[in-house]
């Protein structure tokens, strides 16, 4: 069984993709570190004029259990990572590992923006997660904050609004909404509520196959 998830920054698709992986014992990829590890990796690199062809060969060679994960979820990789995201061959080469990893025995969850339209097309569960800018620049806010990190919720707001506008006229390919995905819209939903929702859709889609 393969459960493809989809959606902005912030949107809550992490937390939900652990949880669902959690509740269906299934293996989990945030797709989002591949991108930031490669992003992080060529962080004083990405002003030089030929750092897409040393952001390939990173993406081709990366061991993402080389990084810590403290360093990739912080806003400058996002914004690296979103960066190195526009580059067709790092694309693929990033690809191949989240195609492998989809299709092991067993089954798997994936989470990313590209997982049910291009990853995993054939996917027995597609959910694309979102929530309004404001809400998801409030929980990153506080997220970062409860961290010790001192950010204000405009400084994030403004970061979200410029990630989504990169992501969305990435030339690499726009981000969209697999026809087939369950659309969840979780900026009114508490995280263990937008949890059940989700746990609710995927049953659903599951008893009708
Ligand atoms: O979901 P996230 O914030 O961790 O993703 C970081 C960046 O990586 C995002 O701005 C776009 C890119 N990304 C991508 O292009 N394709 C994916 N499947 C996941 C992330």
């Amino acid at each position: 069984m393969i459960i493809a998830i989809d959606g902005p920054a912030a949107s809550g698709k992490g937390t939900i993709s652990k949880r669902l992986a959690k509740h269906f014992d299934l293996p989990h990829m945030d797709t989002g570190l591949l991108y930031r590890a490669v992003g992080f990796a060529m962080r004083d690199d990405l002003d030089h004029p030929n750092w897409e062809e040393k952001a390939v060969t990173t993406a081709q060679t990366l061991e993402l259990s080389h990084y810590h994960e403290d360093d990739l979820t912080t806003a400058e990789a996002g914004i690296a990572a979103s960066k190195v995201a526009r580059v067709p061959e790092v694309r693929a080469a990033l690809q191949t590992a989240q195609k492998h990893f989809a299709h092991q025995k067993g089954g798997a969850i994936l989470d990313g923006r590209d997982i049910g339209t291009r990853i995993c097309p054939d996917a027995d569960v597609k959910l694309y997660i979102t929530a309004d800018a404001h809400a998801r620049a409030q929980r990153r806010t506080k997220q970062l904050n409860d961290r010790g990190v001192d950010v204000t919720f405009d400084e994030i707001l403004a970061q979200i609004e410029k990630r989504d506008a990169d992501d969305r006229d990435n030339p690499a390919g726009a981000f969209y909404v697999a026809p087939d995905a369950h659309l969840l819209d979780t900026t009114k939903l508490s995280i263990e509520t937008a949890f059940q929702a989700a746990l609710e859709l995927v049953n659903s889609v599951l008893a009708q196959k």
